[in-house]
């Protein structure tokens, strides 16, 4: 073991047992609860940004970003399938690669779970706006997002307040009113106990598959060859470059679109025969959103095109900058038409130009249905990762502690909401979907090797699932994470080393001297039994 203290696999199976949630999910549902979990602000809204860096490049951004993702699945579903107990990532590796390192990837899943309904949250927000505008309800700029906000602080850190960054402070607004209002809402939903039955899961994930495909089936038919040339404006990309554009670029940002899938893992616990069910509701979901992807993406390149904007002397623009917001209302203001990277609802904007408004307006609408369930399922996510944490004795017991009537986290996830809520305010959600695929990459790494010194330490263990080629698909899946996590841009690849260093020193200062498997406690009877069941 790589640092000392190991969870024991048979405790945390004993744990899993004694704590006894009801085995209903079946495959079928493990993926909608999968398609649920990941159709999201990737596909509305971050396809814009991908376009932005990669140009119609970007299909091969999808499947890059989306093979990654299949090999950490399945890796994934050997683990789930063989310790199919909630806590995922984090649970896998305190098994495996001991508490120091199970420590950092609870941290780093933090950032996938707050900071990604974060993003989320923006970009229900955008649909929210534009659905708004349609009926003649406009939300004032200043409340509608932050890029002035984000022009201003850019020249008080030295920035020349070029022409882009004027437009931005005159038209940009300070804060997210709408995305602050959502996550308010989601976290209050989550402290009375509300989670989503599998019957609203699946009327949702009806509605976001009903307006891919009517997406689909109205710009397939007006698809110009031309819309997808040149076809790699910012050609491969350079994994050790900082300027996080070309088709690796656009792959590492566009990966956000695929998360969630991971849900389907921590539900093992309540899954029917879960050696079979869980790879099968890992691999079908992942494959289902990656044909629809492929699909939307081709459809909105073809459609109208989804050249990058750039300075105007030729430039590279990044995406969710200040910059690129003034330039791209300069645009708009000179009449030309907006274009697909410019857009904040990407998908509601191409069907507004083939002259499908109202199409449009029904696709946003199922955006704005549809997401807040992303949002909920994000932050459950979230007190989920704090309560096998505080459970471990690594969180103060007090955090995760429990409403005397809601009998929910109350304590966790006001403190989660409130974070999410703040970042959520005052970052575009391009930069919040790069920060959470940060600490996701580095989660998936772990796993992935995980299963293979697990294959070595303990290889008589039952393996219901085996992934396949296991020393070939577990390396690619740590090639795959370190590349796409070089390929972020360079904030977004500091994000994770100064949020770990964090980490650590909370883990030094505090959680090391309490942890239960240190203080010899890891017997499955330390095991709380109030944690709350999971959303379905
Ligand atoms: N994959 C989810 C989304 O795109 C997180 O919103």
């Amino acid at each position: 073991m790589i640092f000392g203290r190991v969870k024991s696999l048979d405790a945390i199976l004993a744990t899993a047992e004694k704590k006894g949630l009801s085995r209903t999910l079946s495959a079928f549902q493990l993926t909608l609860l999968g398609v649920g979990a990941v159709i999201g602000t990737g596909i509305f809204v971050l396809t814009s940004e991908a376009a932005q860096k990669a140009g119609p490049g970007m299909l091969l951004s999808f499947v890059v970003a989306g093979f990654v993702c299949a090999v950490a699945a399945l890796c994934y579903s050997e683990l789930a399938s063989m310790v199919p107990v909630s806590g995922s990532a984090y649970t896998y590796t305190y098994a495996v690669t001991g508490e120091l390192l199970a420590w950092m990837v609870g941290w780093a899943l933090i950032l996938e779970y707050a900071v990604g309904a974060s993003a989320v949250a923006v970009g229900w927000s955008n649909h929210l706006a534009g659905l708004l505008d349609g009926i003649g309800f406009h939300i004032p700029n200043g409340l509608r997002n932050a890029d002035a906000l984000m022009a201003h602080v850019q020249v008080a850190f030295g920035a020349t307040p070029n022409a882009d960054l004027q437009t931005a402070m005159t038209v940009g607004g300070f804060m997210n009113l709408p995305a602050v209002i959502i996550i308010g809402l989601v976290t209050w939903l989550l402290v009375v106990g509300t989670t989503e039955s599998a019957r609203v899961n699946a009327v949702l994930v009806l509605i976001k598959i009903a307006a891919l495909t009517a997406f689909i089936a109205l710009t397939i038919p007006v698809l110009k060859a031309d819309n997808f040339h040149p076809f790699l404006p910012y050609g491969v990309g350079n994994p050790l470059s900082s300027s996080g554009v070309g088709v690796l670029g656009a792959a590492a940002s566009i990966f956000f679109a695929y998360v969630g899938f991971d849900a389907v893992s921590t539900a093992a616990e309540e899954t029917k025969n879960p050696q079979r069910n869980v790879p099968i509701g890992l691999i079908a979901s992942l494959g289902i959103c990656t044909l629809f992807y492929l699909l939307v993406a081709s459809g909105a390149i073809g459609a109208i095109g989804a050249n990058p904007v750039t300075t105007a002397d030729g430039g590279v623009l990044a995406p969710g900058s200040a910059e690129m917001a003034g330039r791209c209302a300069a645009i708009v203001a000179s009449g030309a038409m907006e274009p697909l990277v410019c857009s904040k609802e990407a998908l509601v904007h191409v069907l507004q130009v083939i002259n499908w408004p109202i199409m449009g307006r029904l696709v946003g609408l199922a955006a704005v249905l549809a997401l807040p369930s992303v949002v909920l399922m994000m932050m459950f996510g979230q007190t989920r990762v704090f309560f096998t944490m505080a459970r471990d004795g690594l969180l103060p017991a007090r955090l995760a502690s429990i409403h005397p009537k809601f009998r929910t986290p109350h304590v966790v996830t006001i403190v989660t909401g409130i974070a999410a809520a703040v970042a959520a305010a005052i970052l575009p959600v391009g930069k919040l979907a790069d920060y959470s695929n940060a600490g996701t990459l580095f989660a998936f790494m772990m796993v992935a090797i995980s299963v293979m010194v697990l294959r070595k330490t303990d290889p008589g263990r039952k393996r219901p699932f085996r992934t396949p080629a296991v020393y070939i698909v577990a390396p690619l899946a740590i090639i795959g994470c370190i590349g796409l996590y070089l390929s972020l841009p360079l904030t977004a690849k500091l994000v994770l080393p100064g949020w770990g260093a964090i980490g650590l020193a909370i883990y030094f200062l505090y959680s090391r001297s309490r942890s239960h498997v240190g203080l010899g406690l890891d017997d499955g009877v330390a095991e709380d039994d109030r944690m709350p069941p999971a959303s379905h």
